[in-house]
């Protein structure tokens, strides 16, 4: 069945990646971004579908823009089924280069921004008793590991409320969905020097996310299988020896 879906951090990478098989399909897509009207790959889609796809800018770290976009897109399609939170921006950061701007964005849109824009959308979802929300956290939400705290923190705070949150959306009819996915080649990672195992292009994580949204409802999805299976494992474990196994992951500047 056709669906009325908004991502919100869907001008680029897997985003743009899930707008284009979205509108495939046949399904009435908004696409969100900061600067998202002046995405190059989503106006020409735009071209193509002029009536499906709409376009709204949104910065999630100002509420007022969140509360202007969240107005604009429930009207687009008289609804919405699908809400899809994709945004986050991604530092890795030694002790030694902490810089709390970096910090800050990570929390500020990573988490907080799921937050704001929840608390505008909620009211409708409300009212209209069914609906999904999705959201994009990470693997890395699992564990924390050397560098990547600033990332990751928000993400596991994303994971924590989407557990707290699920029982009671649940009841109000609204299906709470969890994505956990690893190393996707995109801007984010571009940064990385390290190795990044089972990395995915963007084409094929959206591939992956869609064909498991599509089964039955399921509170989280997780891929690929070896790294999801590790990162579980490392939660298990002892700290005693999980810290040992994560300390070997230092870069050996710092070890
Ligand atoms: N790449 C990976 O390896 C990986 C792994 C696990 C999870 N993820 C998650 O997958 C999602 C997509 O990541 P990606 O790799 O495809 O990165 P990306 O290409 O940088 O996409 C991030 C999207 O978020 C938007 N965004 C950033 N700041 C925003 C703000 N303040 N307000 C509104 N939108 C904002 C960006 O557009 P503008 O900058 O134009 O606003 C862009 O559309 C993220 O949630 C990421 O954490 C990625």
């Amino acid at each position: 069945m056709k669906k009325r879906i908004w991502i919100v951090g869907g001008s680029s990478g897997i985003g743009l990646e899930l707008v284009k098989i979205w509108l495939q399909e046949g399904n009435c897509v908004i696409s969100s971004a900061r600067n998202a009207t002046n995405s190059k790959e989503l106006l020409a889609l735009k071209q193509i579908y002029e009536e499906q796809l709409q376009i709204i800018d949104v910065d999630v770290t100002s509420i007022n823009s969140v509360k202007k976009a969240v107005t604009q897109a429930w009207k687009r399609f008289d609804g919405i089924d699908v809400w899809f939170y994709n945004a986050a921006v991604y530092e890795v950061m030694s002790t030694k280069e902490w810089n709390i701007e970096y910090f800050e964005a990570m929390m500020q849109i990573n988490y907080m921004g799921a937050v704001r824009v929840m608390s505008e959308i909620l009211p409708y979802f409300e009212k209209k008793g069914e609906g999904r929300w999705i959201w994009n956290a990470s693997l890395s939400s699992y564990f924390g590991l050397p560098l990547g705290g600033g990332y990751s923190a928000p993400k596991a705070a994303l994971l924590n409320l989407a557990e707290s949150l699920q029982p009671e959306l649940n009841v109000k009819g609204i299906e709470l969905q969890v994505v956990n996915h690893g190393f996707v080649k995109t801007r984010l990672t571009q940064k990385n020097s390290f190795d990044m195992p089972e990395l995915m292009t963007p084409e094929v994580a959206a591939q992956n996310i869609i064909k498991v949204i599509k089964k039955p409802y399921r509170f989280e999805i997780h891929f690929p299988f070896k790294l999801s299976t590790f990162l579980q494992t490392l939660r298990l474990l002892p700290y005693r020896i999980s810290l040992v196994l994560t300390k070997k992951m230092l870069p050996k500047e710092i070890s």
